[in-house]
């Protein structure tokens, strides 16, 4: 038997023998050797632009040198410090600065790896802070793969089948999806969903039985779901008016996709418990459980732990994000590239039968695909042949939505005119193509 380690290009072969299913089988598996800014390059040397920035992770593209350098600063100094054990500088000073730019009064933070994580974390701490079972979630949200999170996944069945019993006490409402409701107008599509509470209320839980509502203030993998604005702030006076905790979950909004460092200043709200992840430290995993101190300090002893959470390379990683997002044009491209996109995107709409609908806030956009002559019958095949042709172009683009019906755009915040240029242009011709 041959013992040598093989090729990179030997092991590529010999991928589904190697990973599991769920990774192995996703799309697109590139090869990749290296990535740099808004692009990412093969094995063969074939550079793809990222219009993805590695499942929103990288809102300022891939190895900044600003965080690297922090990184790599930290990393020579102390690898591993697990918070309990040690108190790391860096998740001291992370916890600082966080409190200075989260909304509101949040101020108290725990750390994790992820946002699957953070999300468990934060029903956790809502359910032993109120001591109430009950957390309401939307229909096609999304958070996560742990088993909490699953239990409160809903964007595709598949993500929950095979893996029940889920988490008990977890109801969920309809979101405001205007394009997909019956209702007309952004007013009577957030009255929908907020019927759907009151009936919870009614007929299933008492709302002195519920602890936490949950909820992404874009839906994400649900299809890039912007609700009406209205939406939220209801949601956030239901929580006031019945002692429940609003859980923000802003792994994929946050760090400055939206427009603004968080979304719920774009969205003008304030939650009592924040989930961060992905955006966070650029790349290098670390999540987030955040609320204001009169609340986090209610969860005691040892009643949260971990041992990873909030590594002190992470944590350095994330104080280099957050100083490189506040000085400089990041947000400000955030939405100006995002409006350019719109733009566009509107104008293609004008060409095409199969764009059904074209929406974004901030440098978070999403293309919707339809049957031709049809108001709105997903089109998940046209969505694949374009993703393969935008590929074979060098563009890197994900589905999302129930139906993978939809495209998300979601380049690297630091991307250039040119680049955004050359990334639009080659979804325009894949789409125009199908
Ligand atoms: C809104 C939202 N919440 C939670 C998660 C889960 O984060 P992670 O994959 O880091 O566990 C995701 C991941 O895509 C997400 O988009």
């Amino acid at each position: 038997m041959n013992n040598a380690s093989p090729s990179f290009s030997e092991l590529i072969n010999r991928r589904n023998e190697l990973l599991a299913p769920c990774f192995a089988q996703d799309w697109p598996n590139v090869p990749t050797e290296r990535a740099e800014g808004v692009y990412l390059y093969d094995n063969d040397g074939k550079r793809y632009l990222d219009f993805l920035s590695g499942f929103g992770a990288c809102n300022l593209g891939h190895n900044h040198p600003v965080v690297l350098n922090a990184a790599r600063e930290q990393m020579e100094r102390m690898v591993h410090a697990p918070i309990g054990v040690s108190t790391p500088e860096s998740a001291l000073r992370l916890a600082w600065e966080l409190g200075k730019i989260a909304p509101g009064e949040i101020d108290m933070f725990f750390f994790g790896n992820s946002g699957g994580e953070a999300i468990d974390g934060a029903v956790k701490l809502a359910r032993y802070v109120t001591g109430r079972p009950g957390i309401i979630a939307f229909i096609g949200g999304f958070h996560g793969r742990t088993m909490g999170a699953t239990a409160l996944t809903t964007s595709k069945a598949i993500y929950r089948t095979g893996h029940r019993p889920l988490l008990p006490e977890i109801y969920f409402a309809r979101f405001p999806y205007l394009f997909r409701s019956s209702k007309k107008t952004p007013k009577e599509c957030i009255q929908e969903s907020l019927e759907e509470i009151d009936y919870i209320f009614e007929y299933l839980i008492s709302p002195k039985e519920v602890a936490a509502i949950l909820v992404e203030p874009v839906q994400g993998e649900g299809g890039y779901v912007i609700p009406p604005f209205g939406f939220l702030p209801a949601i956030q006076e239901i929580c006031n008016q019945h002692g429940i905790l609003l859980i923000l979950d802003e792994v994929q909004t946050g760090f400055g996709r939206t427009g603004e460092i968080f979304a719920a200043d774009t969205f003008n709200i304030i939650p009592d418990i924040l989930c961060l992840a992905k955006g966070i430290a650029n790349g290098f995993p670390l999540g987030a459980i955040a609320a204001p101190k009169e609340l986090m300090i209610k969860w005691g002893g040892t009643s949260h732990g971990t041992t990873f959470g909030g590594n002190p390379i992470s944590c350095a990683a994330a104080l280099a994000t957050i100083e490189v997002l506040q000085n400089g044009d990041i947000l400000k491209n955030s939405r100006q590239h995002g409006e350019f996109l719109l733009n566009r995107l509107r104008r293609l709409k004008g060409k095409c039968a199969i764009v059904g609908d074209v929406r974004g806030i901030g440098l978070m956009v999403a293309v919707e695909f339809i049957q031709p002559g049809t108001s709105n019958k997903p089109n998940p095949e046209a969505v694949k042949r374009i993703l393969q042709y935008a590929l074979e172009a060098g563009l890197i683009l994900y589905p999302c939505g129930h139906w993978s019906q939809t495209i998300r755009l979601i380049p690297p915040l630091i991307i250039t005119n040119e680049q955004l240029e050359e990334g639009l242009t080659i979804f325009e011709q894949a789409v125009l193509r199908v």
